[in-house]
């Protein structure tokens, strides 16, 4: 048997039109397209790869996309100011400060700047406390990407066992709540786990989400279950010749994907869905904020 292949960028582009379309009905509702601002600071190559399929990504779904760019000399204050002019801002939406930030900013200073209403991220300690209290708000994106693959995937997650691999505050955490929501059993492991081999076998669903390449081997896997991969590490591949490197997640595909009933591929699985999951958020603030009901469909 071999799994069924999770397609995230399909599903991601899916996701992506659907946020559009929403968007486009609530356009003519408040008179203007939902917004999204995203703030970059500093030059790092891998922000501006992101911030720029951010910025064409939101656009070619028809919403509006404003881009605030600082140098990473800028002081924190400064970059305060910003997303607090943002917030004030009616024709905005939702706010995105790129991280990593430059090392002398705090990071959650800035990020707690942002107007929990406007948090399209979910990454602000109100949007953490809106999500353990199970209060509406805008849950983080990757997190509610792989809940949403798996919804595609395998349907109702009620009762569902998932063992998510990892306790980060910007994936593991969150998606544990994320699936509880769902009414699925959930159990986070970690470092200190014991017999994590013997704990992730019980899942229906597995989570890897720790950041170490390939951990997850394929005698871990239950026959049949579903494995969502929120890995990306970059790997040495002298196999395709000199100094070549590879994308691996943190499962050991080749391993797994001959027993899994379906497992998402990295790259092409959970990656594209963090900015799907943004467009949606996008356009579910501009609907809270606009006192109307989250659009049908998204
Ligand atoms: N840097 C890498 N991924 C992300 C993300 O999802 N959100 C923000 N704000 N910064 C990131």
């Amino acid at each position: 048997m071999s799994a069924q292949l999770i397609d995230g960028k399909a599903i991601a582009a899916n996701i992506d039109v659907l946020a559009g379309e929403a968007g486009a009905v609530l356009a003519k509702q408040i008179g203007r397209a939902p917004c999204l601002a995203v703030v970059l600071v500093g030059d790092d190559a891998a922000s501006q790869v992101y911030v720029r399929n951010k910025v064409k990504r939101t656009e070619a779904a028809g919403l509006k996309s404003i881009e605030v760019r600082r140098p990473a000399d800028a002081p924190e204050q400064e970059i305060i100011d910003i997303v607090r002019g943002l917030n004030d801002d009616d024709g905005v939406d939702g706010i995105l400060v790129q991280l990593p930030l430059p090392d002398h900013m705090d990071a959650n200073a800035v990020v707690e700047a942002i107007h929990p209403d406007k948090d399209v991220d979910g990454l602000t300690e109100t949007s953490a406390g809106r999500l353990v209290l199970g209060k509406p708000g805008l849950r983080p994106c990757t997190p509610a990407g792989c809940v949403l693959l798996a919804e595609r995937t395998l349907g109702d997650l009620s009762g569902k066992s998932v063992v998510v691999v990892g306790r980060s505050i910007l994936v593991g955490k969150p998606a544990a709540l994320l699936f509880l929501e769902k009414n699925a059993t959930v159990t986070i492991a970690h470092s200190r786990t014991k017999d994590l081999a013997e704990l992730v076998r019980t899942a229906d669903i597995v989570v890897p989400a720790v950041g170490r390449p390939q951990m997850v081997r394929g005698d871990w896997i239950k026959p049949g279950a579903c494995v969502l991969d929120v890995g990306i590490n970059r790997i040495d591949a002298p196999e395709r010749g000199e100094g070549k490197t590879r994308l691996v997640g943190d499962a050991a595909f080749d391993e797994i994907v001959g027993h899994a009933g379906s497992i998402t591929p990295v790259p092409g699985g959970i990656g594209p869905m963090t900015i799907a999951m943004l467009l949606r958020n996008t356009v579910l603030a501009a609907a809270m904020r606009a006192g109307l009901p989250a659009p049908e469909g998204l």
